[in-house]
């Protein structure tokens, strides 16, 4: 089953599961855009969700696909309890629901969707508990973590070190005229466009960096970050001997994807790796120039709903100049702002989450408003 069926996760998901001659049980999305709807005539046993389509698409979906089809945030959790392993690409913490329904319902969660887990950690692993399920991770650098723990004792571990390419903005010091189409301009990877500007201000390291201490239960004192712009090393361990593995390929995101599906198999499917004339270089990276990934290590030490109101805020504040309301470099201003005015609570259920997740954007929002 793929969520986020429409989005750049999904297309390559797509693939892998052609490519594996896998079936397609069901294809979510938040529209009824053209896109949803050629792939539910691609395939034409899944079940089709659209979260939130227009009134329009919503008759027209009924109309050409009856009861295959349905609609809404609940009728989407529902999709992810059908026994299968759920591929979650959907964008933002809209994918949480889901990812707790597929981790309840015992199945297994091929996890593109960090936000479920920056935002909902705690209630994340707890379903996971409950349910039986388990997550596999999609992100490259959590892919390649858990391959490279994969039979390792925990004790043994010593640290984790992620790799970032360091963005379109790793050599421009002043960061005050970025335009949108800078921002967009990833060096690497071809992504959507919350995660390309997440990439380019090192927030999406911070998800990362909070995303690999819950998967892998690391301390965030033992979790590093290296900025490696040829994107080859996707991640390392360092273990308690001296040695480190670390996993390298091409940056194609169908190799996480189909690793996650076959897990702990391996498949065909990948194209042999040119090792000539390669160099790879590493840097730490510049906290000054790029502040959101120091406040993702303090809110992921905070804990609690934290986490949650950085990633509230930052999909506000990214929206917002995306949109143009706001420059690039009140992007981080915004969401210091907001995890200042929300201050740390407890979160244990969903509704938590939600709760805290709806007042941050209620926060960042006003606070892109006083602009
Ligand atoms: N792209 C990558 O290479 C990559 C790598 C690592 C991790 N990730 C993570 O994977 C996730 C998806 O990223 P992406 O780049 O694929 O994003 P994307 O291209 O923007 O696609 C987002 C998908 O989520 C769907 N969606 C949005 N809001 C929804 C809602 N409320 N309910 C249901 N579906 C909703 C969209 O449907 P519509 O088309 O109908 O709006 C679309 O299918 C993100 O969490 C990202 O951080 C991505």
């Amino acid at each position: 089953m793929i969520l986020g069926a429409t989005g750049s996760i999904g297309r390559q998901a797509i693939e892998v599961a052609e490519r594996l001659g896998r079936p397609v049980v069901a294809l979510g999305a938040r529209r009824g855009s053209a896109r949803l709807m050629e792939l539910a005539e691609r395939f034409p046993e899944a079940r089709i969700v659209a979260a939130a389509p227009t009134n329009e698409e919503h008759a027209l979906l009924t109309a050409r696909f009856g009861r295959r089809y349905d609609r809404g945030p609940s009728a989407l959790e529902d999709l992810a309890r059908i026994p299968s392993i759920v591929v979650n690409g959907i964008v933002g913490s809209a994918g949480l629901e889901a990812s707790v329904a597929a981790l309840d319902s015992g199945n297994r969660l091929a996890l593109a969707n960090k936000e479920s887990l920056v935002a909902g950690g705690p209630v994340v692993l707890k379903a996971a508990a409950r349910g039986g399920g388990e997550i596999v991770p999609v992100d490259s650098e959590h892919s390649a973590l858990f391959q490279c723990l994969h039979g390792e004792e925990p004790a043994s571990v010593s640290r984790l070190v992620l790799t970032a390419s360091g963005g379109p903005f790793r050599e421009r010091l002043d960061l005050s005229e970025v335009t949108l189409d800078e921002a967009l301009a990833h060096p690497t990877w071809d992504m959507g466009p919350r995660i390309t500007i997440d990439s380019s201000t090192l927030m999406n390291k911070a998800f990362e960096v909070i995303e690999a201490h819950l998967l892998f239960g690391i301390a965030y004192d033992a979790i590093d970050v290296v900025v490696h712009p040829q994107s080859i090393v996707h991640s390392m361990v360092e273990f308690t001997d001296g040695s480190t593995k670390a996993h390298l390929g091409e940056p194609d995101m169908r190799v996480p994807i189909q690793y996650a599906v076959t897990f702990p198999d391996r498949e065909p499917g990948g194209e042999p790796f040119d090792w000539s004339n390669r160099t790879l270089t590493f840097e730490k990276p510049d906290r000054e120039r790029f502040p959101l990934l120091g406040l993702g290590y303090d809110a992921g030490r905070a804990g609690g709903s934290a986490p949650a109101t950085l990633n509230a805020a930052d999909e506000i504040a990214v929206q917002a100049f995306i949109d143009g309301r706001i420059s690039y470099g009140m992007i981080a201003r915004i969401v210091e702002m907001a995890l200042e005015r929300m201050g740390v609570q407890a979160i244990e259920s969903v509704a938590d989450v939600l709760g805290i997740d709806t007042e941050s954007r209620n926060v960042a929002s006003e606070i892109v408003g006083s602009c």
